[in-house]
């Protein structure tokens, strides 16, 4: 694992985008793993500004989503589909036939899941994941449990990401209560990792994912195991690491 200070949330974008433009440039059709949230943000408006440049071309790049909400269509202006087209996929000149985002309103979950993780398979999964951290440690919508999940499924959300989603959302009672993710295996076949991870609130997720047991208390801890998993955090999310 690899860790890559950076002193802001700024510079953590920068520093992330910095990363998956080079893979883009290395490969233009690659496969990126994308994820939603806050933590992204930064880093695919930074994209968007080099696009606009001229720097990053987006043509043959495909993409697979982790994570959605159980319930949500592609138009809801709360789900993940929603939020990649508004945040990224609307402003830079990616092919939407390639981008892969899980079905919220499947009404065959399991088929769906199985299909997803076919396609991934299929595509040789991707040369880069990018993942935010939960405050618990989860990472796609993979939560603390007592066991690794293997595939794409279905997953009750703890109360913990409820509360921290519900930022989003006019209340917390609208926040689904599931969602569909990513497995922690398949996050684990991406040929690169790079988590990025900025904040106070993320520190003791941080410092369990990089310095702790692994342990599926802490889903982002096995990412220790990855061979290519570099982390991009600021001052803030790296305050209860060891220095250097
Ligand atoms: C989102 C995802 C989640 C988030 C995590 C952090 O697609 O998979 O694991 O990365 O919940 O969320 P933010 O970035 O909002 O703090």
């Amino acid at each position: 694992m690899k860790i890559v200070r950076a002193k802001d949330y700024q510079d953590m974008s920068r520093k992330a985008a910095n990363i998956i433009s080079a893979q883009v440039i290395l490969k233009p059709e690659c496969i990126l793993g994308l994820a939603t949230g806050s933590t992204p943000m930064g880093a695919y408006q930074q994209l968007i500004k080099w696009y606009e440049k001229g720097d990053v071309d987006f043509s043959q790049v495909s993409t697979f989503n982790l994570d959605e909400y159980v319930g949500l269509s592609d138009d809801d202006p709360q789900s993940y589909h929603y939020f990649m087209r508004k945040n990224f996929f609307d402003h830079v000149n990616i092919d939407l036939a390639k981008t892969h985002v899980p079905d919220g309103a499947t009404k065959d979950p399991e088929s769906f899941c199985k299909n997803y993780d076919r396609m991934i398979a299929e595509a040789g999964y991707p040369d880069l994941q990018l993942l935010g951290i939960g405050n618990n440690g989860h990472i796609g919508f993979n939560e603390p449990d007592d066991h690794f999940s293997a595939g794409t499924h279905c997953v009750d959300l703890t109360e913990s990401t409820i509360q921290a989603n519900s930022r989003l959302f006019e209340k917390e009672e609208d926040v689904p209560r599931q969602a569909y993710t990513m497995g922690v295996q398949t996050i684990m076949y991406a040929h690169m990792i790079l988590v990025a991870a900025n904040g106070e609130k993320k520190a003791q997720a941080v410092r369990d994912m990089c310095f702790g047991p692994v342990t599926p208390s802490c889903p982002a801890s096995i990412l220790q195991l990855h061979t290519n998993c570099v982390v991009v955090a600021d001052e803030a999310a790296l305050s209860l690491c060891p220095a250097e």
